[in-house]
């Protein structure tokens, strides 16, 4: 007979997303989309836990034979102890997000956050030099810690935060104790745009149903390129402004979908490839 939709078996590769909630999860969709694309005899399902379960539930996946799974918001952080092994970056960003169960049981942490802002950037801006001049980065949460981490080990030669809360921008960079690393102030000085390769928001400001973010670009150089964590909407505020004065901007959905691929990779076998149309698919209502 002929059955109307993919069948699991007992060799098939599982994986998933646990979050609470994990309904708005766009990853069951990107990884579904790569999934039928390749092939490959898996699933990757939406895993709601509540974060009392959470340690629990992650044993659980190990011992189900599940391959790994990616976990968000509020569990990123909770995830690190939990693992046997951790990546050089999960560890400095202090996040995972990113679980690999191997063969003798040991959980293994990943945070590919960065490395999804940093191929978001390779591939949407053919060419870029992270070392060719400063890059400010706005806001000083945990995706701000991937950003600046990523870019760090990029070489990038200057970079400034700027933060609301000043506080949280000097500990960050009292932490990463690195001489590049830079506070200044926010609102932002036009002043420490003049020489400036690259512009990034990593705050929620210009999110839907966020306030907007208040930005004067006057003085940045019309070839730095910006660019936003932030993908709903997709062209934000901050990239309309920075487009109508000329500059190159790159949206932030790549970062979601680039994040993904290390995980795919590891658990499915294949490193997939982040085309337009994945792009449509990703942001079409089902
Ligand atoms: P994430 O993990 O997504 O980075 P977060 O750790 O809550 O989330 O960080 C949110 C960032 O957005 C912070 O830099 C925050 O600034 P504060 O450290 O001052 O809180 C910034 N942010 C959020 N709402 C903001 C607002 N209304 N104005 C300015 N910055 C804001």
């Amino acid at each position: 007979t002929r059955i109307p939709y993919r069948t699991l078996s007992g060799t098939s590769r599982l994986a998933g997303v646990m979050g609470w909630p994990v309904s708005h999860s766009k990853s069951p969709r990107l990884h579904g989309y790569w999934l039928a694309k390749y092939g490959i005899d898996g699933s990757y399902m939406p895993l709601p836990v509540e974060p009392e379960n959470f340690q629990a539930a992650l044993i659980s996946l190990r011992n189900l034979g599940f391959s790994g799974v990616n976990v968000t918001v509020p569990q990123k952080e909770m995830a690190m102890p939990e693992c046997d092994e951790l990546s050089d970056r999960a560890r400095r960003i202090g996040a995972v997000n990113t679980v690999t169960f191997s063969k003798d049981g040991r959980l293994w942490g990943d945070n590919t956050d960065g490395f999804g802002f940093i191929e978001n950037l390779r591939q949407e801006a053919a060419n870029i030099d992270f070392t060719s001049g400063p890059a400010v980065v706005l806001g000083a949460g945990g995706a701000s810690r991937a950003v600046l981490v990523a870019l760090l080990d990029e070489g990038s030669p200057e970079i400034r935060i700027a933060n609301r809360t000043r506080k949280r921008a000097e500990d960050l960079a009292k932490e990463f104790n690195d001489p590049r690393l830079k506070v200044v102030d926010w609102p932002l000085d036009p002043k420490s745009l003049s020489d400036v390769a690259l512009v990034v928001n990593t705050t929620s400001l210009g999110m839907v149903g966020q306030p907007k973010l208040e930005i004067n670009l006057d003085g940045l150089p019309k070839s730095a390129l910006v660019t936003d964590i932030v993908y709903a909407p997709l062209i934000t505020d901050l990239l309309a402004q920075a487009k109508a004065r000329g500059n190159p901007v790159v949206d932030g959905l790549g970062m979601l979908l680039h994040q993904a691929r290390p995980g795919f990779h590891r658990w499915f076998g294949i490193d997939p490839e982040v085309t337009q149309e994945l792009r449509d698919f990703v942001l079409s209502p089902d």
